[in-house]
């Protein structure tokens, strides 16, 4: 979808459909990714301040990321309301480690913290940047249900809101598109899943163990944009790491640690409805692993890299 044209007319008939749906309040949830951002936006131009802007802290954001939205909004002249929420989200998940049973929760938890969003503001209008893998994925087809994606299947029956998803029939390549044409800051950013680390954390989520994720990720974004910078390799189009529950036996100078293993994760896609494991060369993985352990010593003593497509596997590891 290259030709502007077309992605303006997507834009004009999307703020057109908006207006002629949205005659009240309406609420977004904006995690500052590219898909709830273009439905910000677009709804913001269409419903100018009948529309209230929620980012909700769940405590699975990565590394700097709720100041860098807050500044991101703030300049593009959308108020937004920072909500942290961290504490219910953490006490809701306690022992719970089946990837489908955290994604209902935390869908349940956002819209719990919607509804006291919308008794505040009186929205009747809840938008959302839900796009079409999202419901394909989550069942929405003839398919099986592959993941219950938080702003889909995680949605409870007794949601009191109106719900209107401008992105609806869009995929990821051509929302990126829509948010180059808006001007929007982050929409080079990679896709992050809207349960956030939670996904990335197998296994019980405890504030540690979360850290040390939003740690690991934080060291694999830095260096693959370098290395991609340097020339060494492209920049996948996803990239991040996991911390899987499986401990196994290292050593620290003369201490034996009984560690977990982080698992770093790049891949290309067009549009994560298929991806390849990305060719990374291994003096990039080595030095990821060592600045890894190094960061997470005693809770971290081993790295893998995992070289599975998408399918068999899926990209996130929950
Ligand atoms: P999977 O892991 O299913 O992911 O291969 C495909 C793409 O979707 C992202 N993803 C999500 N995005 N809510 C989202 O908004 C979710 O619940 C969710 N789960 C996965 C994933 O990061 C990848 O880009």
């Amino acid at each position: 979808m290259s030709p502007l044209i077309d992605t303006q007319m997507l834009i004009d008939e999307a703020i057109e459909s908006l207006e002629s749906k949205v005659d009240d309040t309406a609420i977004i949830a904006c995690s500052g990714g590219i898909d709830s951002t273009v439905a910000a936006v677009l709804a913001h131009r269409a419903v100018g301040r009948l529309l209230h802007c929620v980012y909700v802290d769940t405590g699975f954001m990565r590394k700097g990321e709720t100041g860098e939205v807050r500044e991101m909004f703030k300049e593009m002249g959308i108020d937004l309301q920072v909500v942290d929420a961290s504490e219910r989200f953490f006490i809701s998940l306690e022992g719970i480690t089946d990837p489908e049973q955290k994604r209902k929760v935390i869908g349940e938890q956002f819209i719990r913290v919607f509804e006291e969003e919308q008794a505040n503001c009186g929205a009747k209008y809840l938008v959302q940047g839900t796009i079409a893998p999202d419901w394909i994925e989550s069942g929405g087809g003839e398919r099986d249900v592959i993941k219950s994606h938080h702003n889909v299947g995680g949605l409870p029956d007794d949601v009191d809101l109106m719900i209107v998803e401008p992105l609806r029939e869009f995929y990821k390549d051509e929302v990126r598109e829509i948010a180059r044409s808006l001007g929007i800051k982050s929409s080079e950013r990679q896709p992050f899943p809207g349960p956030g680390l939670a996904v990335r954390v197998l296994g019980d989520l405890t504030r540690n163990r979360v850290e040390a994720c939003r740690e690991a990720c934080h060291i694999v974004e830095i260096r693959l944009q370098e290395a991609a910078a340097a020339g060494k390799c492209d920049l996948p189009w996803q990239y991040f790491a996991a911390l899987l529950p499986v401990r196994s036996v290292g050593v620290h100078g003369d201490t034996r640690v009984h560690g977990e293993t982080v698992v770093v994760r790049a891949v290309t896609s067009l549009d994560g409805m298929s991806a390849k494991y990305s060719d990374i060369p291994h003096d990039v993985l080595a030095s990821i692993s060592t600045e890894i352990t190094n960061s997470l010593k005693g809770q971290v003593n081993r790295v893998v890299y995992d070289i599975t497509h998408k399918p068999p596997g899926t990209i996130e590891w929950e």
